[in-house]
């Protein structure tokens, strides 16, 4: 696992309370995660999320996984964790939008401590999320926590890849990012395990790397007005980003950085 001390939770609440944020949502769309609903179905299939349950979304942003799981898995409610103010004001009110307001509870809170009881929950959820998560351990024992005897934990992430970063690609990568740690998926195997977790699969989804060829040729032929006016005009800022997107687009195509997709049953 590498490590990024000086990227605090209050960094992260900082890009997704502001311009970087968006910057993401414009690339990505609602679904803030590599793969979009491609990536959503497959988890949840994966998982065998089932129609009538009762989910937890560990940093949900803006409620799009919640409202997926929702619409296309007939969930009866979810409750989404997230730190930042900003997104969750957008996740209630895009779930108002779409007439999911009373199927789902919204929580301000870290996900390693959400204050939500134990055992309540059929499935802990989470996409593309837990690389901002600091305490990895403290995240895994708090969805163990939540999930109730014999449920499930489905989440894919930005990992490391089976090909490894150097301490210095991996410091250069996070600190653009502003990931406070980065595992692998090793890593959440241990972590699952120490847990008594029980691990159905853990995978490379093979998507990471062409989505982020994807999100730079979105970036250089078609928003490229857009993300300039994100950044105040400022070209110093624009080139440093495309520059550090092209290494991140190197370090995928090298296998150093994968999306990984992990699904594991609590004891
Ligand atoms: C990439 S977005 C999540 C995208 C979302 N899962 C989706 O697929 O659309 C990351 C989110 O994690 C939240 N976050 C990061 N660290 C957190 C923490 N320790 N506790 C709660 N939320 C956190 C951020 O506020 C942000 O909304």
């Amino acid at each position: 696992m590498h490590h990024c001390s000086s990227i605090t939770l209050d960094t992260v609440r900082s890009v997704y309370d502001g311009a970087e944020g968006d910057l993401w949502e414009m690339l990505m769309g609602q679904q803030i995660h590599v793969g979009g609903l491609v990536s959503s179905l497959d988890l949840a299939e994966q998982a065998q999320i089932a129609a009538g349950s009762r989910g937890v979304d560990l940093c949900c942003c803006n409620g799009a996984g919640m409202r997926f799981l929702l619409r296309c898995r007939q969930v009866a409610h979810m409750t989404g964790v997230d730190a930042t103010a900003t997104v969750l004001e957008r996740a209630r009110s895009r779930n108002q939008a779409e007439g999911h307001g009373d199927q789902t509870t919204l929580v301000e809170a870290d996900v390693c401590a959400t204050g939500l009881a134990a055992d309540a929950y059929d499935f802990a959820w989470g996409e593309d999320a837990w690389c901002y998560v600091a305490d990895k351990p403290g995240l895994i024992a708090e969805a163990v926590r939540l999930v109730r005897p014999g449920g499930t934990i489905a989440f894919t992430d930005w990992l490391e890849g089976p090909a490894g970063l150097s301490d210095d690609e991996a410091a250069r990568f996070m600190a653009f990012m502003k990931f406070p740690s980065l595992a692998s998926l090793d890593d959440y195997r241990d972590l699952l395990e120490a847990q008594g977790c029980r691990i159905v699969s853990a995978a490379d989804t093979g998507r990471y790397a062409a989505h982020i060829d994807l999100y730079l040729n979105m970036v250089g032929m078609q928003l490229t007005s857009d993300v300039q006016r994100m950044v105040g005009y400022n070209m110093d800022i624009f080139n440093a980003m495309a520059g550090a997107m092209q290494d991140m687009q190197a370090l995928a195509h090298a296998g150093k950085l994968i999306q990984g997709r992990i699904i594991a049953t609590v004891p």
